[in-house]
């Protein structure tokens, strides 16, 4: 994690720009709040600075969400725990889950069922195909818990058991195959691996959002995989199917965007959103619609105070916004 050291490079610079008489009076009882709440401490120079980007951020929240009630945007913002960050800061903590050696890695492609009519929505939820919201942390291990997601999901399919899977292990275990842990890694990847070697449940591999040592106990493999499906690039429409007739399914999407860092409720939309410039690893769990507008229903792993309790509906059939359909892959069990 890069994050500390850079911020400790703004300290510097920017402690000494920085005075108290450049706060917000009215807004000193929502900080100590927000502070308490993220159990954020500061020492004296830092809380400054933090104070003024959270300022800042606070500002951007109101501007967007008024523009939101007079009908510029279909989603909300709000502060959470990424509230004193800047959006450069925000940036280092996503991984790059870009490692593109999908080539290297058999898969094959997934082709939807003819002539199947799709349910209109889709929320494999209530089914119990679905952990609990996780939370990474300030570790860019997103690619890992995007696996787990996925494989959670065609596990219960199989067994009848939902049983949340390791993603320590994953990122303390898999580097042959070229994961980074913390610094990042791919879907593909860890499902090479997982197919090799299994994978350990998170109880008997409990998530510490550093890197560590591989250390497992065989007796401790609870599932494995047999091979890959990938989703045909691009296509939202084989997305849905897959996400209708198979379960959740592992995407990649560009949320390097202060719009998605802060997104609390509604559709995200981001028209500056890249379809292929993906950076985060995340779980589509269901599709729905709301006022007529088609959304994608997707879970993440920022913890339950991030977005809408830890998810974040995303547009869906808008040019396959922030290329949800871009990288879509699900396990074979
Ligand atoms: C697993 O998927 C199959 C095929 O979609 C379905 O018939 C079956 O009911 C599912 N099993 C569970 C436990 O949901
Ligand atoms: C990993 O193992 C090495 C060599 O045994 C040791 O020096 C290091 O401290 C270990 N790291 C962790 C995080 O346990």
């Amino acid at each position: 994690m890069k994050l500390s050291l850079f911020v400790g490079c703004c300290i510097i610079s920017m402690a000494a720009l920085t005075t108290s008489s450049m706060f917000d009076p009215v807004l000193d009882e929502a900080w100590l709040g927000w502070k308490s709440f993220h159990r954020k401490q500061y020492n004296e120079r830092n809380a400054n600075y933090r104070r003024m980007v959270w300022e800042d951020n606070m500002k951007y929240v109101a501007k967007h969400n008024l523009e939101h009630s007079m009908g510029k945007h279909t989603f909300t913002v709000g502060m959470n725990q990424f509230g004193d960050l800047t959006f450069d800061e925000f940036r280092h903590l996503l991984s790059a889950s870009s490692i593109n050696d999908a080539e290297k890695i058999s898969s094959k492609v997934f082709t939807a069922q003819q002539n199947i009519q799709l349910p209109s929505t889709v929320d494999w939820r209530p089914k119990g195909y679905v952990t609990s919201v996780k939370d990474q942390g300030q570790c860019g291990s997103c690619w890992a818990f995007s696996t787990t997601g996925v494989l959670e999901g065609q596990v219960f399919n199989k067994t009848g058991k939902l049983i949340s899977l390791s993603e320590q292990y994953l990122m303390d275990c898999s580097r042959a195959v070229g994961n980074a842990g913390c610094k990042g890694g791919s879907v593909l990847a860890g499902f090479l691996f997982i197919k090799e070697k299994g994978i350990t449940s998170e109880q008997s591999y409990p998530y510490t959002a550093k890197d560590g040592n591989c250390t497992f106990n065989q007796n401790d493999i609870v599932a494995t995989c047999k091979g890959v499906q990938q989703i045909p690039s691009g296509s939202e429409v084989d997305l849905a199917a897959a996400v209708a007739t198979v379960g959740p399914i592992s995407a990649g999407i560009d949320a390097e965007h202060r719009s998605f860092m802060l997104y609390k409720s509604g559709i995200f939309y981001e028209p500056r959103c890249s379809t292929t410039k993906l950076d985060h690893g995340i779980l589509v769990v269901g599709y729905g619609t709301e006022n007529q507008k088609p959304f994608w229903i997707v879970k993440n792993s920022w913890g339950a105070s991030w977005g809408n309790r830890g998810y974040v509906h995303m547009a869906k059939d808008l040019d396959n916004n922030c290329g949800i359909a871009s990288n879509a892959v699900y396990p074979e069990v």
